[in-house]
């Protein structure tokens, strides 16, 4: 790999331990064949060779909450007004559902057939083993072609041993195309990733930015057609200047904001690329090391499968390398949040009323010559703060980084009110305030999202065509019922 990975080699007596450590759990691999060709996306395939690994695997079904976040921070409704996120936001839980997240969220809409819904096949890419199965059964670019519902009942496994396994060989592996791809773009040789890389980059295929580049291409039939396929702009560096200044070349849109306009960027989840700015990352601590502790179960040692919060078992995982007592742990980690919430309120309060007063200023007559800087500012300053959060638990992985871009996009956000104090004073309107978004009803309002209805649509589609597609993946063998048992069917909506 790039020169940058073998820095992380020079450090403190802790990091050789941390390093000790990492040399000990991946002489563990998983060599054995599951299947003798294509991948095994059935997950409970794999738990007759490891039982243990499947076990823990398992358990990511218990982190099953609902965190709504759109009615913790009403805000966002009012920032990403116009697009998805503003009818449907949660935060993260366990890799068990994943699926049924993306099935049940209000983002996906309510297809009625394989042609129909807002969302294309690419929204399924980071939810499941089917997907590898599908782009090396159809191909990558017709994969990538058509709406999501196309591929309903085909992807309905959830993320799973084959997204990070070789079914041949059983060995850690990377299964998405688009992060070899990423990673070749930003100056990293593929062929010299070592084994200690694929304990962070397993997590990397699906915890990292990635926008859909309109692709042209002529399928067998000589039909010409335009696939939108997962692109990693890390092509600049992996930094969110980098990537902007990558999207700004291109002219990327990711939507056109609904009420000030903005051509707007949506940062996804630049988890990895986050994370390799913080200390440990940059001591060569993977996120295997706290987010898969070993374990033993009868003298056998296993990694542990329930991905989830290193702080539901800091003897494991932190104390593995730190010895601290655990409860200075749980506040040194608590005040890093602390700090970020606050300096986040205020560039989300910045940002919405930047929208809001900007939407004022079009509505009393602005020219777009007296708003093109302001929408600049505002497609800037967003893209630093979504950049900062949208990973998750970056206040932890990287508290520097994360901070420093809040305080950026909260500057860039102060400087476009400023320009638009002017604009509406011209136009009369001085000292005008934005609209109360206090609450997720009062910002979904302002967003001009109909919940109500998006909910009534949402549970037709699951009434009827979700069932069809379960009936026709069980007929075609994709899908075993039995491996969904105890699977519980939340949402921000259900009652
Ligand atoms: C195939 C894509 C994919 C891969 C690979 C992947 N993740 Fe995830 N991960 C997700 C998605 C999607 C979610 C959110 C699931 C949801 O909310 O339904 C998630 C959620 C999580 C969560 C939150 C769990 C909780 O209970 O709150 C953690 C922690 C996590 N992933 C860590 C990791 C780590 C560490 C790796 C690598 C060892 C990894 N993930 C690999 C897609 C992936
Ligand atoms: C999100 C990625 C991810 C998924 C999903 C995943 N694994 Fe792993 N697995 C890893 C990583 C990373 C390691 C290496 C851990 C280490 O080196 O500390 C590993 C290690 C292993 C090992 C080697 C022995 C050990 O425990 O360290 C086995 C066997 C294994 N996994 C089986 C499975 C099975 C079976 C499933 C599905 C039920 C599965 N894995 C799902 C990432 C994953
Ligand atoms: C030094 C330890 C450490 C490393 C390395 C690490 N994490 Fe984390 N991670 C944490 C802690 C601690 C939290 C939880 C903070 C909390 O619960 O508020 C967390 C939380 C998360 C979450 C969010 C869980 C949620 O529900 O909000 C995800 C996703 C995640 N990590 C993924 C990763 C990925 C991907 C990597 C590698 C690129 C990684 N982590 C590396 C310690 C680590
Ligand atoms: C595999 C070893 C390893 C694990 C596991 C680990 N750390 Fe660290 N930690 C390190 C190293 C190495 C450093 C950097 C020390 C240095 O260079 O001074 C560090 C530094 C820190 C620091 C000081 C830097 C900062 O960001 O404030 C804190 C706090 C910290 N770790 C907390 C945690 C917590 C909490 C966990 C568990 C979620 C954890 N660590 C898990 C190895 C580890």
């Amino acid at each position: 790999m790039k020169k940058m990975y073998k820095v992380l080699l020079v450090g403190s007596t802790l990091t050789l331990a941390a390093l000790t450590l990492a040399a000990f759990t991946t002489t563990a691999t998983a060599k054995t064949m599951i299947k003798k060709e294509g991948i095994e996306n059935h997950n409970e395939k794999w738990a007759k060779h490891f039982p243990l690994q499947y076990e823990s695997w398992r358990q990511t079904s218990q982190s099953e909450r609902i965190d709504d976040m759109l009615a913790k921070k009403p805000q966002l409704a009012v920032l990403w007004a116009g697009y998805g996120f503003s009818k449907d936001y949660n935060a993260p839980r366990g890799h068990f559902y994943a699926l049924q997240d993306n099935i049940n969220s209000l983002r996906t809409g309510a297809p009625v057939g394989p042609i129909t819904g807002p969302m294309p096949t690419a929204c399924w890419s980071c939810k499941s083993p089917d997907v590898p199965r599908m782009m090396a059964e159809v191909g990558e670019l017709e994969y990538f072609t058509g709406k999501w519902a196309k591929y309903g009942h085909e992807i309905v496994n959830p993320i799973g041993c084959a997204d990070c396994h070789d079914s041949q060989t059983g060995e850690l592996a990377l299964s998405r195309p688009f992060l070899k791809a990423g990673l070749e773009a930003s100056g990293v040789n593929v062929a010299e990733i070592t084994g200690d890389d694929m304990r962070s980059l397993v997590c990397a295929q699906c915890h990292a930015e990635y926008y859909f580049k309109k692709t042209p291409w002529t399928d067998k039939a000589g039909k010409e057609q335009v696939a939108g396929v997962v692109t990693f702009p890390w092509a600049k560096g992996l930094s969110a200047e980098a990537m902007e200044e990558y999207y700004d070349e291109i002219d990327f849109k990711d939507w056109t904001h609904k009420i000030s306009k903005a051509p707007m960027l949506k940062a996804q989840h630049p988890g990895y690329e986050m994370y390799t700015t913080g200390i440990h990352g940059r001591r060569g601590v993977s996120c295997a090391d706290c987010h898969m502790p070993s374990k033993s179960k009868d003298g056998q040692l296993y990694s542990d499968h329930n991905l989830q919060s290193p702080l539901n078992d800091i003897g494991n995982t932190c104390l593995n390398c730190h010895d601290q007592p655990e409860e200075e742990f749980r506040t040194v980690v608590e005040q890093k949040l602390q700090r970020k919430e606050q300096l986040m309120a205020i560039a989300m309060d910045n940002l919405a009323k930047a929208h809001l007063e900007a939407g004022k200023a079009w509505e009393l007559g602005a020219t777009e010559a007296e708003m093109a800087a302001i929408l600049q500012d505002i497609r800037h300053g967003q893209w630093r703060w979504d950049y900062s959060i949208a990973s998750h638990a970056s206040f932890f992985h990287a508290p520097e980084e994360t901070l420093r871009l809040l305080a950026v996009a909260n500057e860039i956000a102060q400087t476009a009110r400023l320009k638009l104090v002017q604009v509406l004073a011209k136009y009369g309107a001085v000292g005008y305030a934005a609209p109360d978004f206090s609450t997720k009803e009062k910002a979904q309002a302002i967003a001009g999202v109909n919940l109500a209805q998006l909910v009534t649509e949402k549970e037709q589609f699951k009434a009827t065509l979700l069932q069809e597609w379960n009936k026709q993946a069980v007929k075609n063998g994709t899908l075993n019922m039995e491996s969904r048992k105890g699977m519980s069917d939340k949402s921000s909506y259900s009652k």
